[in-house]
């Protein structure tokens, strides 16, 4: 046995030292680094119930506690080198508190295994990305579009179906879809905490500890809701992170469409926005280009979390029970897609406040496309003629209309009565955009005042 492999904290059983490859292909240090303060925290909360429990005499547990700050401090400061031998940053942790405290770093993973251990960092880092996520990023988020949304109330857009106009809409209304879709990712995001905020700890390998240990305590000191009730779930249950790879999924699904229409409504073919250059980029050949390649990379960027949100989904479906190795490849694509899906909400984020609408050139094309060919036909339905057949006689309308090249408010109300004589003098009244935008007053519809209420309370919840 060499020295280096008698190091390794479960070197006993082997005669033979690791192989270079086979040390550098199972290392994961270069990536769950990341998890050392959550992993500090937890065995420093581990140490002090140990010691409650006279498991460890409180001198111990002190000597433990001290030593692991001093551990997080070099780690803070970046002067703990990291090496494939020690594998993951659990062991990085241990072995540096030994050289630290000696022989006593060995009682610190008394009724632990590395299995509840990494499962309880990964817990405890979650939580703290899907606070920020939550409260900082979704919320943050909500503000700036509703902030905008403000001023635009009475700016009118055509809406879509089919990416074809389809009806007046208010530009306000639009922006407060996204609020909504916001929302309810906020509330996944809430909802799945609960389920994600159980203790692992106690497990230890797969089936519980033999010490009379004190996991209640220990929750509560880690800000737990509550103790995974069964040892071998505890530490082969990764589905905390595959929902939350779900939610984040999500918002960046959510994301995506926003910054497709960013994308579209900058183009000139739209012309309905324009983006700060600072959010913007240029061509290396084409000297007019403004690109909005903010836009496109978080449209871009989504289908990374998709595929991280696979990935997970893919390395737990055939493990058997309890813990297998297959289990930290789980932390690459969780670190990843956490750090997309967050930086993809800064960026949109900071884009917003820079949009600038061309409220001209949305009016206009509102004012294309037949756009409120609906109103006419739910005028007749007023006068008392069924729906189905209002839907044709306005169907043949526009297709005059169309023909000769005219909006359907250019029509004479002659020509439209040669289509059906009980369209009367008033009925073209419907057929302005404000008129069309301020029939839609039941609640969710893009009336001025619907819209302005919608506006108040989407406040109230985001502010
Ligand atoms: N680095 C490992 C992981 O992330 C820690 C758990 C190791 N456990 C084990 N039995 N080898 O999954």
């Amino acid at each position: 046995m060499t020295s280096h492999d008698a190091a390794k904290p479960w070197g006993g059983r082997f005669t033979q030292p690791t192989d270079a490859f086979v040390e550098a292909f199972s290392a994961s240090i270069h990536y769950d680094y990341r998890l050392f303060r959550h992993d500090i925290r937890a065995s420093q909360v581990h140490a002090r119930m140990l010691a409650r429990q006279g498991i460890l005499g409180d001198d111990e547990a002190r000597a433990i506690v001290g030593g692991l700050d001093q551990v997080k401090q070099e780690l803070e400061e970046g002067k703990l080198p990291f090496s494939p031998r020690l594998e993951d940053i659990h062991m990085h942790v241990e072995s540096r508190l030994k050289e630290l405290i000696g022989p006593t770093a060995g009682k610190l993973h008394t009724a632990r295994s590395r299995n509840d251990q990494v499962a309880t960092d990964i817990r405890l880092y979650l939580r703290d990305e899907v606070d920020l996520l939550a409260e900082e990023g979704i919320r943050g988020l909500q503000r700036q579009l509703v902030g905008l949304a403000q001023h635009h109330v009475e700016t009118v857009m055509p809406g879509f179906t089919h990416l074809q106009i389809a009806q007046p809409v208010s530009f306000a209304h639009h922006l407060l879809a996204y609020v909504e879709m916001l929302e309810r990712d906020h509330g996944r995001l809430t909802d799945l905490r609960r389920r994600m905020n159980q203790l692992p700890l106690g497990a230890a390998a797969l089936a519980g500890t033999p010490f009379p240990i004190d996991r209640e305590w220990v929750a509560r000191e880690l800000g737990f809701d509550g103790l995974c009730r069964n040892s071998l779930d505890a530490v082969s249950d990764r589905d905390f992170a595959i929902e939350l790879a779900a939610a984040c999924s999500l918002i960046m699904t959510h994301l995506s469409r926003f910054a497709e229409e960013l994308i579209l409504w900058m183009s000139p073919a739209f012309g309905f926005i324009d983006l700060p250059d600072a959010f913007c980029t240029g061509s290396s050949i084409m000297p007019q280009k403004k690109n909005p390649d903010v836009a496109e990379l978080v449209r871009g960027k989504t289908g990374r979390v998709h595929g991280a949100l696979i990935s997970l989904l893919v390395t737990m479906k055939g493990l058997p029970l309890a813990y297998n190795r297959d289990m930290q490849e789980d932390k690459e694509p969780l670190f990843d897609l956490m750090e997309t899906t967050r930086n993809c909400v800064r960026a949109i984020s900071e884009l917003v406040p820079g949009i600038t609408p061309r409220p001209q050139r949305m009016a206009a094309l509102a004012e294309e496309g037949y756009a409120t060919a609906t109103d006419l036909a739910d005028w007749l339905v007023r006068q008392g003629v069924p729906f189905r057949e209002a839907h044709g006689v306005v169907g043949r309308i526009v297709a005059l209309a169309a023909a000769s090249g005219r909006r359907l408010s250019d029509l004479p109300v002659e020509e439209m009565q040669r289509v059906d004589e009980r369209i009367t003098a008033e009925a073209p009244d419907v057929l302005t955009v404000e008129s069309s935008i301020n029939a839609r007053r039941a609640p969710g519809g893009t009336a001025v005042d619907t819209v302005r209420a919608a506006l108040h309370e989407a406040w109230r919840r985001v502010k």
